[in-house]
């Protein structure tokens, strides 16, 4: 299939930190490659209404590290109708666009999808390609989308300040994080501020069994009679009960035990808090190499394919066996390690030489 040569740039639903970082490697590296890259305002809703701009590098300087997107960001539910599609499409072909990059969640990856069916196409060149983008991380087959390291640090952040006054009060706090129905945020960033519970809705429990747990925790933390004993529950707002009807339950549970004085509870939902800020290193990182990719996928005329991020996969079993208890993680031989550390340092590891031919390779779009 012939590649790509105009391509336009996207982002879309929910605003993620670390959009810009991809729409500056979408136009610096489709430029290094060769291909026209224009934006697109306000995702399919600018789509619709014909609002493209140019992305120059002079127009992409400096955005890397900016929240939020510069082209803007809409959910466009008639997106699902085909007659829509068609007059997006014709704005396409009318612009000569043969290749869409799109930045975004599971909304905008379906609309991407429908949007280059063949068989609405009807002979259209129209190449897609997708990058995620959501501070939920609830796209399947990718472990990170981009914008949840900083959203995670931005809880963190938080919850690390509400943890001072709880503990100055000994009071106990449930804190709502964003994630829609996905619990990651949730779970993740409990283990990191040393939450004492994380309610999540995979875990499928029940409003009795939430406000039993959150209870227990709050007893537990009256019997040991620590001074400064704070707790903190971190709740997704994929739990369908709202934290103050939860407080609401968790208080008259505690005042039928005689507990209600104990520890006084509170409640804050930190909301889209979560979801602006300064993209971390980590998301700045993520979305320029998931873009690369993506362009470079288009311009091979690859179509279809949304780029994941995932770790590396597998190792010899000489070398390493994958935990049973987390597939993230490897029990590594430390002389192996070692060996190999020596490989990396001499750029004789497989890994260092990638590393170093990926930098020739994107050297060209580094310097424009
Ligand atoms: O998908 C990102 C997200 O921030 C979710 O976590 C949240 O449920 C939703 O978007 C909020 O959407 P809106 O900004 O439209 O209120």
């Amino acid at each position: 299939m012939q590649g790509a040569k105009r391509i336009g740039v996207l982002t879309s639903g929910g605003d993620a930190p670390g959009m810009n970082a991809a729409v500056r490697a979408t136009a610096l590296v489709g430029r290094a490659l060769g291909a026209e890259v224009v934006g697109i305002e306000r995702g399919y809703r600018g789509l619709l209404d014909d609002a493209f701009v140019p992305l120059a590098p002079a127009d992409v300087a400096g955005i890397l590290r900016e929240g939020g997107t510069i082209l803007g960001s809409a959910r466009c539910k008639e997106f699902h109708q085909k007659e829509v599609r068609d007059r997006a499409r014709a704005i396409l072909a009318k612009r000569g666009i043969d290749g869409l990059v799109v930045i975004g969640g599971n909304g905008s990856l379906t609309g991407a999808l429908k949007l280059a069916d063949p068989a609405e196409l009807g002979g259209q060149a129209l190449l897609i390609a997708g990058v995620p983008a959501s501070i939920d991380n609830d796209l399947g087959h990718t472990s990170r989308a981009i914008g949840v390291d900083t959203a995670m640090n931005t809880i963190v952040e938080a919850c690390d300040k509400i943890a001072d006054t709880a503990t100055a009060h000994d009071r106990a706090f449930i804190v709502e994080v964003m994630g829609r129905d996905c619990g990651y945020l949730a779970m993740t960033s409990a283990i990191a501020v040393g939450a004492d519970l994380a309610l999540f809705p995979e875990s499928q429990k029940t409003v009795p069994e939430i406000v039993d747990r959150i209870v227990a925790a709050v007893s537990r933390a009256r019997v040991e009679k620590l001074r400064g004993r704070r707790v903190l529950i971190i709740k997704a707002e994929g739990v369908k009960i709202s934290v103050d009807q939860l407080k609401a339950k968790v208080d008259a549970e505690l005042r039928m035990r005689g507990d209600a004085t104990a520890i006084e509870t509170r409640v804050t939902v930190l909301g889209h808090v979560v979801r602006g800020g300064r993209p971390s290193a980590f998301d700045r990182l993520l979305a320029s190499r998931l873009a690369n990719v993506a362009v470079r996928a288009l311009r091979a005329g690859t179509s279809g394919k949304m780029v994941a991020w995932m770790p590396v996969t597998e190792l010899p079993l000489e070398i390493g066996i994958r935990s049973a208890h987390d597939p993230y993680c490897w029990l590594v031989d430390i002389t192996a390690a070692l060996a190999e550390t020596d490989n990396l340092l001499a750029g004789k590891s497989p890994l260092s030489r990638w590393r170093a031919g990926a930098f020739d390779e994107i050297e060209t779009a580094m310097l424009l």
